[in-house]
């Protein structure tokens, strides 16, 4: 084949997508590419300056003064979270703070914010050998990717999961119902934003996490990608 494969994994918060796609990336050897950090990493930026997330215009004025570096998936056994950089400064940590997950959405459904960072991610898809995620990685940014996946579960059990993530981090937990609502609203609003909302593409699989373990879903796209990739590529 001309190009390594591409695998587009996209899905609301909480799915599981950057946990599974980061260890299938390692497993596969290929690049992780976690496009959701890239958004976090432009809102941290935008909020560090001191504009409004909602004011498109400057919002717009702060992309060509923002470059956004993510390292290669790293080859420990236990495969880490990417490092992410904003211009001088590692913001690995500070792209998952509240305040930035609660702005990002706002951000990320600006058109010169998604024209920007889609151009830098389909960059990164241009040998393949990517694993990418997010919400239109299958519809918009690799559309021609080998294999999709739409990944998903409740809010309920997308909820717990944020909670059990707080409890290791040592966080204070909120309420259920409040984490439910606050990723309610975000896929909401990701869902009914004009331009490339969250949608399973029409070619893309679905896998429900919701009875799943981290190692079950894994296995399943393992599976996936066995049948519709190598053995497609075997015919
Ligand atoms: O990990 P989590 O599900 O909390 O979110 P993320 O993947 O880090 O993405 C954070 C936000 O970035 C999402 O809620 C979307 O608003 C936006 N995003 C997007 O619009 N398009 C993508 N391809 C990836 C993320
Ligand atoms: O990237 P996304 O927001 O879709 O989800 P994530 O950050 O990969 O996963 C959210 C949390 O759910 C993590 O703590 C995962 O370990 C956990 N998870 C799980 O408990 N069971 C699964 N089948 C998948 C993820």
């Amino acid at each position: 084949r001309a190009r390594q494969p591409i695998i587009a994994i996209d899905g609301p918060a909480g799915a599981g997508k950057s946990t599974v796609a980061r260890q299938l990336a390692q497993q596969l050897g290929l690049l992780y590419l976690d496009t959701g950090a890239m958004y976090r990493a432009f809102t941290w930026y935008v909020l560090s300056q001191d504009c409004d997330p909602a004011d498109e215009v400057a919002v717009a004025e702060l992309l060509s003064k923002c470059t956004i570096k993510l390292t290669a998936t790293p080859s420990e056994q236990t495969p880490q979270p990417p490092e992410v950089w904003v211009n001088e400064t590692a913001v690995t940590q500070a792209i998952r703070t509240p305040e930035v997950t609660a702005n990002v959405s706002t951000i990320a459904a600006q058109g010169a914010v998604r024209q920007a960072l889609v151009k830098q991610q389909m960059q990164y898809g241009l040998a393949g050998g990517v694993v990418a995620d997010g919400r239109d990685i299958g519809t918009h940014v690799f559309p021609n990717a080998e294999l999709k996946i739409f990944l998903t579960a409740s809010v309920e059990e997308r909820a717990r999961r944020r909670q059990r993530d707080l409890a290791h981090q040592g966080q204070a937990i909120p309420e259920l119902a409040d984490l439910a609502q606050a990723i309610s609203e975000r896929d909401h609003k990701d869902s009914t934003r004009e331009i490339s909302p969250l949608r399973q593409a029409e070619d893309a699989i679905e896998v429900i996490t919701d009875q799943l373990t981290i190692e079950g879903v894994l296995d399943k796209l393992s599976a996936l990608y066995q049948e519709k990739v190598v053995t497609a590529a075997e015919d």
